[in-house]
């Protein structure tokens, strides 16, 4: 693997290699062993939005693996005074070993990674969280036994990053999907389009979805540069809250997650949310050991080329 972009650009087998890593890490883990991958290394994180999850777990990551990370927020760098992230990428490139960025355009990592010629992650964009799903496998894995013949039901902003990377997964591993949300924030026909034949199902009633399903998902409703769209989404969206209702229609051993940050009793009502707290922050934690598999996968297709 040279770049991780997006769910979209990955295989089945690249998807089921990566997750299958992660619980091989994870029980290193717990057993002390850490591995030295990319011992003297280098990796930027580029962050143009928030991040408590993503960030914690990379720079944790990579100093497991013997990389030193290198934070640095767009809006102290050049790059939040309009320098062209393709220049960024082609001093970055010279310097550092790889690069992690979290920004709104999708087509900015795409750049990167063309310009800057080193490995370059998707760390969230407005149109994928590609680590996020990899982490959400990883959790279905351990606590499904896997996602083959699961329904996963996804409820609320079905647009957004969350939704469209759901959207891939389903996709590329054949697990049906059901995303369940108002009109305004289906995703849109041009997504679908390029989507193409899926095992997706887009409604707007909640409780179709809801029924048997293994996995009841959800994301806030306000992504990061929506703000000022709140107000409405949050009137418009009300009705896809993941509610103890919902629940009882889905299979009696379904799990509940939650990529977080949670915000209480908007998409999730806040007793559910602490009563499958366990599940979702496992799902917190295997972010971690999700992005190990992949800061791996990614060194060793630079030792390929
Ligand atoms: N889920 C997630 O990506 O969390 P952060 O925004 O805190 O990184
Ligand atoms: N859809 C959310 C995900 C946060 C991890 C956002 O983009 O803000």
């Amino acid at each position: 693997m040279k770049h991780l972009l997006g769910i979209e650009s990955l295989t089945a087998d690249e998807i089921s290699a990566l997750v299958n890593h992660a619980v091989q890490l994870k029980a290193e883990r717990k057993r002390g062993l850490i591995g030295s991958d990319l011992q003297g290394e280098i990796w930027a994180l580029i962050f143009a939005k928030s991040s408590t999850r993503t960030r914690v777990s990379f720079e944790t990551g990579l100093v497991e693996l013997g990389a030193q990370p290198m934070f640095l927020s767009a809006s102290d760098i050049q790059l939040g005074r309009g320098e062209p992230i393709r220049d960024t990428a082609r001093v970055l490139g010279r310097m550092v070993h790889g690069a992690i960025i979290r920004t709104f355009a999708q087509q900015d990592v795409v750049d990167f990674a063309e310009f800057g010629k080193i490995p370059t992650v998707n760390a969230l964009t407005d149109e994928e969280h590609p680590c996020q799903i990899l982490a959400d496998l990883l959790t279905i894995r351990e606590l499904l036994g896997g996602w083959e013949g699961r329904k996963v039901a996804f409820f609320g902003d079905g647009d957004c990053n969350m939704g469209r990377s759901w959207a891939w997964a389903a996709k590329r591993l054949g697990f049906e999907l059901v995303i369940a949300a108002p009109a305004p924030y289906q995703p849109d026909a041009a997504f679908r389009a390029r989507l193409g034949e899926s095992p997706v199902t887009i409604t707007d009633d909640a409780e179709a979805a809801a029924r048997d399903a293994d996995v009841l998902y959800t994301d806030t409703w306000v992504s990061m540069g929506r703000e000022a769209e709140a107000e409405e989404r949050l009137r418009i969206l009300a009705p896809f809250q993941i509610h103890q209702g919902l629940v009882d229609l889905a299979h009696p051993d379904a799990i509940v997650q939650h990529c977080l940050p949670a915000y209480r009793d908007k998409e999730i009502s806040g007793t559910l949310f602490e009563e499958h707290a366990a599940e979702i922050f496992q799902q917190a934690e295997n972010r971690l050991h999700a992005q190990k598999a992949v800061l791996i996968a990614l060194a060793r297709g630079r030792e390929e080329n």
